[in-house]
């Protein structure tokens, strides 16, 4: 079953330097290709439809803050299950909580700051593809 998902490395993966380190990983994987992938400024118009389900809580002003802090890594990727399997890969949301061996759990400490992105479900990945990527098909 192939799919594509929408994969952002947010401004602290960048930052840090872990661009290659994360995306190693994902070449890492059978079978699995990067189809895209641009570095660049995320604009707060995007972020605000990407976010839609946050923009409401009390977390999404410094969310946003952050995820226009400096540029982000945007990709799509293809490949057998890799909605889930991105999801695996990046672990849950809360780096302390995330197993070492997943990418929040091997380099986060802090819920905001948790390096990676990735589509939760074929519905989300279809919607989030079309915002970060409007041409791409
Ligand atoms: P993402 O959407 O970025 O892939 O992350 P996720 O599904 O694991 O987490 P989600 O609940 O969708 O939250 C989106 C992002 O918002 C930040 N966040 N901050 N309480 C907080 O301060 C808080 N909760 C969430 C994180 O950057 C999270 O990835
Ligand atoms: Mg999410």
């Amino acid at each position: 079953m192939s799919q594509r998902t929408l994969v952002l490395l947010k401004p602290d993966a960048v930052r840090r330097g872990l661009i290659g380190e994360i995306i190693g990983r994902i070449e890492s994987k059978a079978g699995w290709t990067i189809r895209a992938l641009e570095l660049r400024d995320l604009d707060r118009a995007a972020l605000e439809q990407h976010y839609a389900e946050h923009v409401d809580k009390p977390f999404y002003p410094p969310l946003l803050e952050f995820m226009t802090s400096g540029p982000a890594v945007v990709m799509v990727v293809e490949g057998e299950r890799v909605i889930e399997g991105m999801r695996t890969l990046a672990g849950p949301t809360d780096p302390i909580a995330a197993t070492p061996g997943s990418i929040r759990g091997d380099f986060g400490t802090i819920v905001r700051e948790n390096l990676i992105h990735a589509s939760d479900s074929e519905e989300s990945a279809a919607r989030e593809l079309k915002i970060f990527f409007p041409d791409f098909s």
